[in-house]
């Protein structure tokens, strides 16, 4: 007889409502992400992504709502959530390895694990270099490095390839996916590229007024062609869903 396991989710998040002053920026938000699943939300600007993201971080504790992960409720942050800017955020006055263990005490800087990181980005050629001499691209590859420094097992990501060119941003795509598998992290990823979030998600979620409008499933296998019909559908619905929603 098969045995009956009883699934509890990587992260549940339910916000009844946040609030700025008189705005209401979140509005009975509801979110489950099962552990290696890869969720993008997509929506208008000002439409409370970052600002979800941001409590999910424990960033913002401004609310009336509940996060749990792994069963736990959280409350602040926590080094099993790593997240990812859309600028590198850098210290200046630190060493792309030094950024990368920043979190550990000095001495850890010189951690092995740092240096698979950097190696896993390919960036261990400049592990003492100080982040002026870098490419925004390299920049931003010392922050996924850094991201998953306490192997978190949940990574948030807010527009994190949006300051880089077209064929980085691509290149940057791949390394996240790869290193995700590798490291058995689950992403819930911002993005406003419509491409981004069906080539890399197993699910989109479609966000208007600090609500979930719709959600997208793609079960395309992977790895995946970018022009794969598959993944035109996809997009092609998640538009659709924004444009009646009127926020197209
Ligand atoms: N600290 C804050 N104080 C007051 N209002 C804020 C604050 N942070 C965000 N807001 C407001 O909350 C709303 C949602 O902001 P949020 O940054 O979550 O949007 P977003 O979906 O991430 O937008 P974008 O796509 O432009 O990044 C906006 O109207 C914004 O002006
Ligand atoms: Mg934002």
């Amino acid at each position: 007889m098969a045995e009956v396991h009883t699934m509890t989710a990587l992260l549940d998040v339910h916000v009844p409502s946040k609030r700025f002053g008189d705005r209401r920026v979140l509005d009975n938000f509801s979110l489950t992400l099962e552990a290696g699943e890869i969720v993008s939300l997509v929506g208008a600007s000002g439409c409370g992504k970052s600002t979800l993201l941001r409590i999910v971080a424990g960033l913002d504790r401004e609310h009336d709502g509940t996060v749990t992960l792994k069963g736990q409720p959280q409350h602040g942050v926590s080094r099993d959530i790593g997240v990812i800017f859309q600028e590198p955020r850098l210290l200046p006055w630190l060493t792309v390895a030094q950024n990368v263990g920043f979190d550990a005490d000095a001495a850890r800087a010189r951690d092995p694990h740092v240096f698979t990181l950097l190696e896993e980005v390919g960036l261990s050629q400049v592990a003492d270099a100080l982040p002026k001499a870098l490419s925004g691209g390299m920049a931003q590859r010392v922050a996924i490095a850094r991201g998953l420094f306490n192997r978190p097992p949940l990574l948030l990501l807010d527009e994190p390839f949006s300051a880089v060119d077209a064929f980085t941003r691509i290149r940057l795509q791949e390394l996240l996916l790869a290193i995700a598998r590798e490291h058995d992290t689950t992403l819930l990823l911002v993005t406003h590229d419509v491409d981004e979030a069906a080539w890399l998600s197993d699910r989109v979620i479609v966000m208007g007024g600090g609500r979930v409008l719709d959600e997208v499933t793609i079960t395309e296998q992977r790895p995946r062609s970018r022009r794969s019909p598959a993944l035109t559908e996809a997009r092609n619905r998640i538009l659709e869903i924004l444009e009646g929603a009127h926020v197209l």
